[in-house]
């Protein structure tokens, strides 16, 4: 046997590779587990950075050992065909078994092509073009090797402190999990082909809840909060055939997510039938012992005896697994459970009938970065925009006469395109000042200055930079500079607000207010009397109260990605109506945080839109509930009317207008609330939302179908039922200004 392996060896060919022709999988991955040693098996389940193999090194050597010895599962963090073959090469060709490696990285929002954050593209609410940029991922990350990404971030939070908000899809679980399906079929279509690879659902369970919005924090649930809130995107994606799933940094009741039991097979398994492979995320078997749950065989012995497969970087399965395998910690039918959903994985990705599917060195020319790729990007960042603020139809700008361009973010290509790009080339990129210059060009005239820092505090400005610098300079020099050409401009537009790693991983805030010098500068602009707009940059919702109130236009625009310049220039100047709604509340203080629209009634609530603090009621000294923005917000250049709910038997229809003067698209969003029901149900819940385009005059009706589904929730006993009763129908542009029916059902 020995001798004829290594003969297919020396053919370049694996034994797996010719077994895996016409086989059953099953019977394949039977027959090449029987093969196994323990210790190979183990080393399926080990996952780490691959590191650069082309520069040499101790750690590459290690990598390359590893790999050889069969004690690697899968790599992450290398991009480039050349160097994923002669990873792959080494694994077929040199290790015993021949098995390839899963090869995975971070493609967030985009690869090169570099589509608008997350939760930006989650404003669009076009499942459609969410799903068109996970597709594009797939097919520039595949081009370039990759054949499994660590995406969709399906947590849900209500937390804007929390900075990782920026890769998830909001508060919303129904939106979450409409987003969560989209992203999942974008990635894997049927995985047969050489442009589809394997999603990795995150962070399982419950990331976005971490205390205080403080990033690793605890998180402590009741499971009625976990299943109505909480868990509905993760079985979204897992019904939706996500290959792998990764667990999170958290506690889930106490234990740690990666090695809680009833998280990872009683949930997932048992009620969702996942039949994917769990991975750890980065160490966390190794940090359980800074939660005090032991050493790191104990810690690992109990991860793999939950359900967790395979091991990021801790190299917990690596180093104990055998030896508990001796001891009896754990028995070999829960490794070999876990090594044949590696293999399972490696199967349906086509690896065994050929290792080299992902490695196409041709691909990179036609499939990434290509003109349709961007246009696809562009135009999706456009529908990410929410106006939030357009006083006296400032907006949109017209080409004409002097434009003063100020702010850190207005000529910067560092920044624009967010955080999470791992294969970013800002080279490449239009700054919103190249981008303005193009699109008025011979009309208008385009006055820049930087007029500020990002902030006045260096070591802020440090932690956040994370390597995607603005340029530093004086502040009162860059102010005098800023205000000179704001005297001679017409109009004021200000790019300002977080740089790209003010969220993200790690980027938790305790403020949530313009920074520092932004501020100020914004209050000295103000003073010239010309009309000012922000183009406010957030990975988050921030508090733009002092700007709602002085300002004359608000649009946020997030991080919009590698076209974010040209897409900005299109919706300012009126090439497109803004058409993105907020999928996060946009609190008017930090004190109200956590703030969510879906929240449960007190037994004393203040009226939505009270205007004065109410004695003995659920409400501040300082403010009012209501937050600055809700959930659903978003304006256009036009106007649209909503005519009443008309319901037939279990059909909601509205009639929608576009009574202003633009063609325009809109976001029609259906609520519901259950009014009496055996626990306390949310004031209102999203449960449908259609995305149409009205041209100015025309009228539409809108039909929402009440569904069972939609008036379901888990009941204390955690079924999941819906009771007979009344139920207030809501329907409009946005989660507060909405027309009502109660509709009864027996
Ligand atoms: C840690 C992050 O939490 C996770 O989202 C990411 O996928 C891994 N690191 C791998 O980079």
């Amino acid at each position: 046997m020995q001798k004829k392996l290594i003969l297919l060896v020396l053919m370049g060919i694996s034994a797996m590779q010719l077994s895996a022709q016409g086989k059953s999988m099953d019977d394949f991955i039977d027959r090449l587990m029987a093969k196994m040693t323990l210790d190979e098996k183990i080393g399926q389940l080990n996952l780490q950075v691959a590191g650069d193999i082309t520069t040499g090194g101790n750690q590459n050597t290690q990598v390359e050992g590893l790999i050889a010895g069969g004690n690697m599962g899968g790599v992450f963090n290398l991009k480039g065909t050349d160097k994923i073959r002669a990873l792959q090469e080494i694994a077929v060709k040199r290790s015993r078994m021949g098995i390839p490696l899963l090869i995975g990285m971070d493609v967030i929002h985009g690869y090169e092509t570099i589509f608008p954050i997350p939760l930006a593209m989650s404003c669009s609410w076009n499942t459609a073009a969410v799903e068109q940029s996970a597709r594009i991922a797939a097919k520039e990350a595949s081009a370039d090797g990759i054949n499994w990404v660590y995406s969709p971030m399906v947590d849900i939070s209500v937390d804007a402190r929390w900075g990782r908000v920026a890769e998830g899809n909001g508060e919303d679980p129904y939106l979450g999990s409409e987003m969560a399906r989209a992203y999942i079929r974008g990635y894997q279509g049927d995985l047969s082909h050489k442009d589809e690879v394997m999603a990795c659902v995150k962070h399982y369970a419950l990331y976005g809840a971490v205390e205080a919005g403080r990033d690793y924090n605890t998180v402590d649930m009741s499971h009625l909060r976990m299943y109505n809130q909480y868990f509905p995107p993760y079985l979204a994606a897992a019904q939706a055939g996500a290959g792998s799933f990764m667990s999170s940094f958290n506690l889930v009741d106490g234990e740690h997510a990666t090695a809680n039991h009833w998280l990872l097979t009683e949930v997932l398994r048992n009620q969702w039938h996942f039949n994917g492979f769990v991975v750890t995320d980065y160490g966390s078997i190794g940090e359980m012992t800074n939660h005090g749950f032991g050493n790191l065989k104990h810690n690992a012995a109990l991860a793999l005896n939950a359900g967790t497969d395979m091991d990021m970087c801790s190299q917990g399965f690596l180093n104990t697994l055998a030896q508990s395998a001796q001891d009896g910690t754990v028995d070999m039918q829960t490794i070999d459970r876990a090594c044949r959903r590696i293999l399972e994985a490696k199967y349906k990705l086509g690896l065994f009938a050929d290792p080299y599917k992902y490695c196409d060195a041709k691909r990179r020319a036609k499939d990434i970065f290509t003109p349709e790729n961007r246009l696809a990007a562009r135009e999706l960042a456009e529908q990410t925009f929410v106006l939030l603020k357009n006083n006296r139809q400032l907006l949109p700008l017209k080409k004409q006469g002097k434009i003063a361009l100020i702010g850190p973010l207005a000529n910067d290509r560092a920044n624009i395109a967010g955080t999470w790009c791992v294969a970013y080339t800002p080279e490449r990129y239009a700054t919103i000042k190249e981008s303005m210059e193009r699109a008025v060009m011979g009309k208008a005239q385009v006055l820049y200055a930087q007029g500020c820092n990002l902030t006045r505090d260096p070591a802020l400005q440090k932690a956040a930079e994370f390597g995607k610098s603005i340029p530093r300079g004086d502040d009162e020099q860059m102010k005098a500079e800023a205000l000179r050409i704001a005297g001679e401009a017409d109009v004021i537009v200000c790019a300002m607000g977080e740089c790209a790693d003010m969220s993200g991983e790690s980027s938790s805030r305790a403020t949530l207010e313009m920074p520092d010098v932004q501020r100020e500068l914004l209050m000295e602009l103000c003073k010239t009397g010309k009309p000012v707009v922000l183009l406010n940059f957030s990975g988050r919702p921030t508090v733009l109260t002092w700007e709602q109130e002085h300002l004359d236009a608000i649009m946020n625009v997030w991080f919009a990605g590698s076209e974010a310049g040209d897409a900005i220039c299109d919706v300012l100047f009126g090439v497109k109506s803004p058409s993105g709604k907020l999928t996060m509340t946009f609190p008017q203080n930090i004190g109200q945080v956590p703030i969510y629209y879906n929240h449960l009634n007190t037994g004393r609530p203040v009226p939505e839109g009270a205007k004065e603090y109410r004695k003995y009621q659920s409400n501040y000294l300082e403010i009012r509930n209501d937050p600055l923005y809700p959930f659903g917000y978003g304006l256009s250049y036009t106007s649209f009317q909503y005519g009443d709910i008309m319901l037939q038997g279990r059909t909601a229809s509205v009639t929608v207008t576009n009574t202003g003067d633009y063609d325009a698209d809109e976001i029609v969003q259906l609520y519901i609330q259950d009014l009496v029901a055996s626990i306390s149900r949310p004031i209102k819940e999203l449960k449908g939302f259609q995305r149409i385009h009205l041209n100015r005059g025309e009228s539409t009706t809108v039909s929402f179908e009440i569904t069972d589904d939609m008036l379901k929730f888990y009941n204390a006993r955690l079924d999941h039922v819906w009771e007979p009763g009344d139920f207030k129908i809501m329907i409009g542009g946005n989660s507060r200004d909405v027309k009502n029916v109660t509709l009864h059902l027996e």
